[in-house]
């Protein structure tokens, strides 16, 4: 199935009974304070400016109120912009008519909720059924097709248990297994992990990646928490009080926060699992001989693998197996300890 990426072209969102009414003043930059103190309205989304790619996962950030939801349920209009374009395969979702809106949320997202939303008297494999009975597709071929994703979420042996016999995680592998079994290109995710305990959070990232690399859905996830944002995000989005303050790959943001804000919660993550080796490598030059890595591996992932082979550096190579550099421990090191400055660029597309 080919993939389609959403572009969020220009919008915004403004709550209340008149919420066009003040679109111009929002533009002219009225801040979401003195709407809300002046107007009565509240300012959800200003000028949402996004191209989230196809087959990929683009993770949205920001604290609590900064307009997470509101901007997914942009994307399959649970919510009505006040002014803007979401473009899904040339089309604006915000434009449909019923009828191609309702064709377009059956068949092409499908979401997980943070609190499962399981049915409670169905059990794991009614659950899993349940996108595709109200898609009308019979028994006999839905059966198949939610087992496989029962099986492929972890849960063969499951499937004539209820939600309540099992535990958080668990559930949210139903929730999941379901939105799979749509089968739909777009998959939304709200904070789906948001209430699983640390390691099972992990383990479900885990699930999640592992799915991914294998069905390159158009993927929209959620997340207050950094260090998920950062494992799960081919693509990351920061927004505070509506708005975007920065997009880019993890690596771009940590090395380069926008402004002071997002510098103050970079500050405390793992460096080497997000810059890669392209980025500090040093140019090749003569004959090289040792360890190769490839160039968007992690520096810790390239450390532990000079670690095991008693190596101090490593030739980096590019997709097509060409030797682009080499990096040693040392700069290894170094690049985990100093900061890069808050304005160092990558080096090299990525
Ligand atoms: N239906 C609504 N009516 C009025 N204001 C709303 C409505 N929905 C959301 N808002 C406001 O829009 C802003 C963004 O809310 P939103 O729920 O999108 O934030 P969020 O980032 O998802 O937060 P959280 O992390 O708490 O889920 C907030 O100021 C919120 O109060
Ligand atoms: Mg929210």
């Amino acid at each position: 199935m080919a993939s389609h990426g959403i572009e969020i072209r220009g919008l915004y969102k403004i709550f209340g009974p008149r919420g066009q009414d003040h679109v111009a003043q929002v533009r002219g930059g009225m801040s979401k304070t003195e709407l809300n103190e002046r107007h009565g309205h509240v300012l959800g989304l200003r000028d949402i400016n996004i191209a989230m790619p196809a087959g990929q996962i683009t993770v949205v950030m920001g604290l609590s109120g900064s307009g997470k939801s509101t901007l997914i349920r942009h994307i399959n209009r649970l919510i009505e912009p006040t002014a803007g374009e979401v473009i899904y395969d040339g089309a604006d979702i915000c434009r449909m008519n019923a009828r191609d809106l309702r064709e377009f949320r059956r068949h092409k997202t499908a979401m997980v909720f943070q609190k499962f939303a399981l049915l409670p008297h169905r059990t794991v494999m009614e659950n899993t059924l349940y996108g595709l009975d109200v898609q009308g597709v019979p028994r006999s071929q839905s059966r198949k097709s939610a087992q496989h994703w029962i099986e492929r979420v972890g849960l063969a042996g499951f499937e004539n248990h209820y939600p309540n016999q099992l535990s958080g995680g668990m559930q949210q592998r139903v929730g999941l297994a379901r939105a799979l079994a749509n089968d739909a290109d777009i998959l939304l995710m709200d904070e789906a992990y948001s209430a699983l305990d640390p390691l099972i959070r992990v383990d479900m990232q885990t699930v999640l990646l592992d799915i991914q690399s294998e069905l390159k859905k158009t993927v929209v996830f959620i997340t207050h928490d950094l260090d998920e944002a950062l494992r799960l995000g081919d693509k990351i989005v920061i927004l505070r009080d509506g708005q975007v303050i920065q997009q880019g790959t993890g690596q771009e943001i940590v090395l380069s926060p926008a402004d002071d804000y997002i510098a103050s919660f970079v500050k405390e993550v793992n460096r080497s699992r997000v810059i890669q080796a392209r980025t500090v490598m040093k140019p090749a030059v003569g004959t090289l001989e040792g360890v190769k890595v490839s160039a968007d591996e992690t520096l810790e992932s390239v450390a532990q693998r000079l670690t095991r082979a008693e190596r101090s550096s490593a030739i980096v190579v590019d997709e097509d197996g060409i030797e682009i550099g080499i990096l040693d421990l040392n700069t290894i090191l170094a690049a985990m300890v100093n900061p890069v400055g808050h304005h160092a660029t990558p080096a090299g597309p990525r």
